[in-house]
């Protein structure tokens, strides 16, 4: 079979399309004929060496994917042949085939198509999570999404709409900003991109300010980092919620923040982990993609694809995310 090979750490310039052996089926695992898989940024760091889960090489990137089983093993229980699934397997997806735990899988709903099914995990997964059992989101606050026309982002600005928060969402152009506002955001601002000086700091917490009315967003939802956090944190409102999400704008600028803002806005900094929470609480999870499931039958959410690569192109899929030009979710399309 054909699959995307990272064979040495590196950028996506060092992956490969190679020609490997298929999967053999294994005990509690299913094979997977995949359709779909997208790109989601611990992609980005995992093919460098940079995260917090590190595969042995060679391995085949991709976290998230869907398609049809066409083998199942021993122990495994609820799926047979033909089933349409998702799997969240972590690495695997960006492949013709794929051997995954029975545990990552998901059956796909019969109104939704493969590239849809394969946007929905991490993404949707994480910000339901996030907003929901984390940030106790409630009908009628503010929510401010940073990073907004990424694919968490983006996934944020439509659940928080859905949940009946008021959406303000922050990126780095007029075009990504345009997106948020086309996704449900009630508004939407331009941020200076890089790290900010301490004058863009200030002009970016008054602006916050300014748009909630002087009160500050009552969660605010942080996939960036960087020297974004510090001045969102001084604009949030009394009790708050600060979600600590990922640093997309580096690992080397992980913020620090002053603890003694926590005391004067008797606000939480909370921390986001899907993954481990996923592992131990998978009855939660299911709950939440039933809710998943439901809120896109009932169009509540859209995770349709914004940029389609092949499997032969994949590793310029990577690269477009990396390269801060990902606008919604990435896609690569495997048939
Ligand atoms: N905690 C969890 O459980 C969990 C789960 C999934 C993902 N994550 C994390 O969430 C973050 C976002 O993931 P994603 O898949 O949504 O990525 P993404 O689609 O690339 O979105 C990240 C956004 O961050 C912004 N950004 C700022 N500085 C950047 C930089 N130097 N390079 C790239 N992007 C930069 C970009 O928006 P602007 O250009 O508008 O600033 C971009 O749209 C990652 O750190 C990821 O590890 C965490």
């Amino acid at each position: 079979m054909k699959a995307l090979q990272c064979i040495e750490l590196g950028g996506p310039e060092k992956l490969k399309v190679n020609e490997i052996e298929d999967p053999v089926i294994a005990p509690e695992h299913v094979i997977i004929d995949l359709k779909a898989a997208s790109i989601n940024f611990p992609d980005v760091l995992m093919i460098q060496g940079l995260y917090q889960f590190q595969p042995p090489l060679p391995f085949t990137p991709g976290g998230e994917s869907a398609g049809v089983i066409t083998e199942v093993g021993e122990g495994v229980e609820g799926y047979k042949v033909g089933d349409k699934v998702l799997s969240a397997s972590m690495i695997g997806g960006i492949a013709e085939k794929l051997l995954a735990h029975h545990s990552t899988l998901r059956p796909i709903p019969e109104d939704m198509d493969y590239e849809i099914a394969a946007a929905l995990s991490v993404t949707y997964g994480t910000s339901l999570y996030a907003l929901k059992q984390r940030a106790n989101l409630q009908p009628g606050e503010t929510l401010l999404v940073l990073g907004a026309s990424g694919g968490v982002g983006l996934a944020t600005v439509q659940l928080g709409k859905a949940m009946g928060a008021n959406v303000i969402a922050a990126a780095s152009t007029q075009e990504k900003v345009d997106i948020c506002l086309s996704n449900g955001a009630d508004k939407a601002f331009v941020y200076p991109s890089g790290d900010l000086s301490r004058e863009e700091q200030k002009e970016l917490s008054n602006k916050i300010k300014e748009l909630t009315g002087g009160r500050g967003p009552n969660v605010i939802y942080d996939p960036v980092g960087g020297s974004y956090a510090e001045p969102c944190l001084r604009s949030i409102a009394w009790e708050g919620r600060y979600l600590v999400i990922g640093f997309a704008a580096g690992a080397d600028q992980i913020p620090k923040m002053p603890l003694n803002l926590t005391l004067l806005k008797g606000c939480q900094i909370v921390g986001v982990f899907w993954g481990a929470w996923v592992g131990m609480f998978p009855d939660e999870n299911k709950k939440n993609f039933e809710e998943l499931f439901k809120l896109y039958s009932e169009g509540k959410i859209d995770p349709t694809p914004s940029d389609r690569f092949s499997l032969e192109s994949s590793s310029d899929a990577i690269a477009h995310l990396m390269n801060r030009k990902a606008k919604g979710k990435v896609i690569v399309s495997i048939d």
